[in-house]
């Protein structure tokens, strides 16, 4: 095999109450990459369609990602090119950065004969954020590596843990067309944390995953609550209290920021609940004038994959 063409799934960190550790993968919303072998060594991105993003390879987040990759393996002698089909708008908040290391790395493993497990390459597309957030933050790259939702039970060492699915969980996402970067969002958040309050967040992210093993559904909705990055950064996204208290009052388990914004998530159970919400936050947000997408999404148990 000399060239495959890949899936790179959208995902969704944070999920309220597991700032930098929690994250999961969706099913449908994502890129398409195209990566080859090539006789000659080095890293190069070829093409980029559907996005102003950098060619040169040490700027863009595949590129980075793959040379970590080939670094580890004291492979000088490699030649890949990568071709980038962008479809999730840079800055939206549902893992665009992550889609392109992960893709990548996922392909080349892939074509290299699989070096590396899906759990080890997580390492290698988190240098990709590295560059694109300046803070090497594991939250997409793990879901959209491994699929599912996933845990970054710690950064030092890099532990990421795969978690149970429920079958019936849905995903409505909005996405308002304002750019929130990351770099400029994780500048608000303050750097310390009452104990208060982190013994709320904590007992939430404990409550969210015991949820999600006992498939109960009620556990994970109270447990989508997130008192500490969500009052920071919910300024920055017009509409965020009107769209949360929308997706609540139709259906949805809960609510909150997707990332760093500016997209909001609504996560619900079943399709027709999370069709309902995001008719009715499209509501909320068309006498804004902002431009915006929807989208509602199954959870995506494998993460990237190859495209037939
Ligand atoms: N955990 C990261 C943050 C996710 O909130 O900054 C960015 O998508």
């Amino acid at each position: 095999m000399k060239s495959l063409r890949v899936f790179a799934p959208a995902t969704v960190a944070n999920l309220s109450c597991g700032f930098d550790v929690l994250g999961c993968c969706l099913e449908n919303v994502g890129d398409e990459m195209q990566i080859s072998l090539s006789a000659e060594a080095g890293v190069r991105i070829t093409k980029i369609e559907g996005a102003d993003l950098p060619m040169a390879t040490d700027k863009n987040v595949a590129g980075v990602a793959v040379i970590a990759m080939l670094a580890a393996l004291n492979d000088t002698k490699t030649g890949v090119d990568i071709e980038i089909y962008k479809k999730i708008k840079a800055g939206s908040g549902i893992g665009s950065s992550a889609a392109s290391s992960a893709g990548a790395v996922w392909a080349v493993n892939e074509l290299l004969s699989r070096p590396f497990t899906n759990a080890q390459l997580v390492k290698f597309a988190m240098e990709g954020e590295r560059l694109a957030s300046g803070n090497a933050h594991a939250d997409n790259v793990a879901p959209a590596l491994l699929g599912g939702f996933t845990l970054v039970r710690s950064y030092a060492p890099l532990d990421v843990l795969k978690l149970h699915t429920p079958k019936d969980l849905f995903m409505t996402i909005i996405h308002p067309q304002i750019e929130v970067k990351t770099a400029d969002s994780r500048r608000v958040v303050k750097p310390t944390v009452a104990l208060k309050k982190a013994v709320t967040q904590w007992g939430n992210l404990g409550g969210f995953i015991a949820g999600l093993y006992t498939n109960d559904y009620d556990l994970i909705g109270r447990s989508l609550e997130d008192v500490i990055i969500e009052p920071m950064r919910s300024i920055l996204i017009p509409e965020f209290e009107n769209v949360k208290s929308t997706a609540l009052e139709n259906g949805a388990l809960g609510a909150g920021i997707s990332g760093s914004g500016p997209s909001i998530f609504a996560l619900s159970k079943g399709k027709t609940t999370a069709e309902k919400v995001a008719k009715a936050i499209e509501k909320v947000y068309q006498p804004t004038g902002i431009i915006f997408d929807i989208h509602v999404a199954g959870i995506n148990a494998n993460g990237v994959t190859m495209v037939s």
